[in-house]
C-alpha cells in the first residue's frame, strides 16, 4: 500500500469490514471530527455493512443516547450538511456505547468486549482520543482485558508527550503493548488534500526538481495562521503554545515534504526515511541564535471583520507568558539546502486564517528593466494549502500595449475550485481509511517524532534562558512587527500576497 491515497476519487478503494474502538468518545474530536468523518465515508459506501464504531468514555451511557450525541453534535458542528432522521437511523446501526474508565486496572471492560465482534480475522483499530499521559496504561488495560486482537492497530493523536523525554516515554509504553507497525500517529495535516499533492507536485513535474535546491531557491516560507483564538483550548493550549501545538508536527511535517530528497517509491517506509533526514540536518537553534532565529508572540485584544475580539490572557483567565504566534528561521545542513533558510511562522487570532507555503526563487542574475521605482519581483510559486486550495507561479510579465517596457508582476495560477469539481474529504476521512487500510505512510513514525521534538526541545530551553519578553500583537494582524524584523535583517519580506 503506498503513501498516497485515493479516497476522493470516484473509484473509491474497497476496505474489509472493520471495529473501531474510540476512547475519549464524548470529547470534543470524537464528536467533532472522528463520527463525522466516519458518516461521510458510509455515505460513500466505504463502511462495509458488518463494521462497528464503539464509543467509550467514562460517562455512563446507552447505545442509543450515545447515537443522539453524536447526531446532537453532527448538527451542531456542521450546520451546513443535511442529514434526515433516516439517513442517520442507517449509519447510527453501526454505532455502539459502552462507558468506561480505561485507565483504571478494575474497570468492567465487559459492556465494550460484549459489543465488538468475535471474528478475530476482523481488522480490530483503537482511537485514543485521549490526553498522551494516559496512552501508556489504556493500551495496558485494553491488552490485560484480552481486547487487543491479532493485528489490532492503535492510533495516537498529538501531541505525543511535550517534549522529547515525555514522547520517548509515551512511545515506550504504547510500544510495550503494539509493534510499531501497529501505531498509527496522527499528524492530520498528512491528511490533507493539498498536503499529499507535495510529493505529487514534486516528483511527478520534471520542470520542478532540477531547480528545487539551493542553487535557485533563495528561500521558503511556510505560513500557517488562524484566525480562531485559544477560546475553550485555552486550558490545555496554556500548557502547550504555538511550537508545541503547531510547529513540532503540522509545520515541521510540511518542511519535511518541501525539503526531502525524491523517495524511491511511495512506500510508508521510503517516505519516512526521506523526512527523518531532513529532521536530523536541522540546525539546531540554541541560546547562542535564539534571538535571531525565533519570535514569539501573544494576542491581545483586537477586530477580526469588524468584531472586537478578546485578548489571549483574557480567554485564559489570567495572564500568561505562553506563545500563540511563533516565526522561525530554520536551516537546514545538508547538500540540497545549505545557505537556504526555511522560515517558518504560525499563530493564533491573526488577520486571515491561511496555510501557505512560498517557494521564493533567486533573483535574476542582471537586470535589464525594472518597475518604476521599485525592485524586480522575483519568481515565487505560492503553494495554497487552505482555504481556496490552489497554487500560484508568479512571473513577470511585460504589460500588454504600448507605452514601453512596463512590467507587471502576475500569478500563473491553479485554483483548485475551478479546476476539479471533486468534494475535498476532511484530512480524517481520509486518515481513518487509512488506519484500517494499513497504509502507515499518512502517519508519523517514532523515531520521526522523537526527531522533531529534539530539535524542539533546544528551542524550548534556550526560550527559558531568554530574558525577552513575549510580544504582545494586536488581534487581527499579522503578529507581531518583530517577526517581519526577523526577515528583514535578511533582506526579505513575508510574502502576503499582492496589495490588493
Ligand atoms: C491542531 C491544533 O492540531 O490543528 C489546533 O491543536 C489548530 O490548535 C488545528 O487549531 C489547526 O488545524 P486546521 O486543520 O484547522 O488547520
Amino acid at each position: 500500500m503506498n503513501g498516497l491515497e485515493a479516497d476522493s476519487s470516484p473509484q473509491l478503494l474497497p476496505v474489509n469490514a472493520f471495529d473501531i474502538v474510540v476512547f475519549g468518545a464524548a470529547g470534543d474530536l470524537a464528536l467533532r471530527k472522528l463520527i463525522p468523518a466516519l458518516f461521510h465515508r458510509w455515505r460513500d459506501g466505504q463502511i462495509p455493512e458488518n463494521s462497528k464504531i464503539v464509543g467509550t468514555s467514562r460517562a455512563q451511557m446507552s447505545d442509543d443516547e450515545f447515537r443522539q450525541l453524536a447526531l446532537n453534535s453532527f448538527r451542531k458542528f456542521h450546520p451546513a450538511e443535511k442529514v434526515d432522521d433516516n439517513e442517520w437511523a442507517s449509519f447510527s446501526g453501526h454505532i455502539f456505547y459502552a462507558g468506561l474508565d480505561a485507565t483504571s486496572a478494575d474497570a468492567n471492560w465487559a459492556p465494550l468486549r460484549e459489543r465488538l465482534d468475535d471474528d478475530t480475522s476482523k481488522q480490530r483499530v483503537f482511537y485514543l482520543a485521549l490526553p498522551p499521559g494516559i496512552y501508556g496504561s489504556v493500551c495496558q488495560n485494553l491488552d490485560k482485558a484480552g481486547l487487543k486482537s491479532d493485528g489490532a492497530r492503535i492510533v495516537l493523536e498529538k501531541p505525543i508527550g511535550k517534549n522529547l523525554e515525555t514522547a520517548h516515554e509515551v512511545n515506550e509504553a504504547v510500544g510495550a503493548v503494539f509493534e510499531e507497525h501497529s501505531i498509527f500517529r496522527i499528524d492530520h495535516y498528512l491528511g490533507k488534500e493539498t498536503v499529499q499533492n507535495l510529493i505529487v507536485l514534486r516528483f511527478m513535474n520534471s520542470l520542478l526538481e532540477p531547480v528545487w535546491n539551493a542553487n535557485v531557491i533563495d528561500h521558503v516560507q511556510i505560513t500557517v495562521a488562524e484566525s480562531i483564538g485559544a477560546g475553550g483550548r485555552a486550558s490545555y493550549y496554556d500548557t502547550a503554545g504555538a511550537l508545541r501545538d503547531m510547529v513540532q508536527n503540522h509545520l515541521m511535517q510540511l518542511l519535511c515534504l518541501v525539503a526531502m530528497e525524491p523517495p524511491l517509491d511511495l512506500e510508508a517506509d521510503t517516505i519516512r526515511d526521506e523526512k527523518i533526514k531532513v529532521l536530523r540536518a536541522l540546525r539546531p537553534i540554541t541560546a547562542e541564535n535564539i534571538r535571531h532565529a525565533t519570535v514569539r508572540g501573544q494576542y491581545e485584544e483586537g477586530a477580526l471583520q469588524g468584531e472586537a475580539v478578546p485578548s489571549y490572557a483574557s480567554e485564559l483567565g489570567n495572564s500568561s507568558s505562553i506563545e500563540t504566534f511563533v516565526a522561525l528561521k530554520a536551516n537546514i545542513d545538508n547538500w540540497r539546502w545549505k545557505g537556504t533558510p526555511f522560515y517558518l511562522r504560525t499563530g493564533k487570532r491573526m488577520r486571515e486564517r491561511r496555510s501557505e507555503i512560498i517557494i521564493q526563487f533567486k533573483n535574476v542574475a542582471h537586470t535589464l528593466a525594472a518597475p518604476e521605482g521599485d525592485q524586480l519581483q522575483p519568481t515565487r510559486l505560492v503553494i495554497r494549502l487552505q482555504p481556496d486550495e490552489g497554487m500560484r507561479l508568479m512571473l513577470v510579465t511585460k504589460d500588454p500595449g504600448p507605452g514601453g517596457m512596463r512590467l507587471r508582476y502576475v500569478p500563473l495560477n491553479l485554483s483548485y475550485a475551478d479546476a476539479f469539481s471533486a468534494r475535498y474529504p476532511d484530512a480524517y476521512e481520509r486518515l481513518l481509511m487509512a488506519v484500517v487500510r494499513g497504509n502507515l505512510g499518512l502517519f508519523m513514525r517514532r523515531d520521526e517524532v522523537e526527531a522533531a521534538w529534539k530539535w524542539v526541545d533546544s528551542i524550548l530551553d534556550a526560550w527559558s534562558g531568554d530574558s525577552t519578553p513575549i510580544h504582545k500583537y494586536a488581534a487581527g494582524t499579522d503578529g507581531p512587527a518583530q517577526a517581519a524584523m526577523m526577515l528583514d535583517r535578511d533582506n526579505r519580506e513575508w510574502f502576503d500576497g499582492l496589495p490588493t
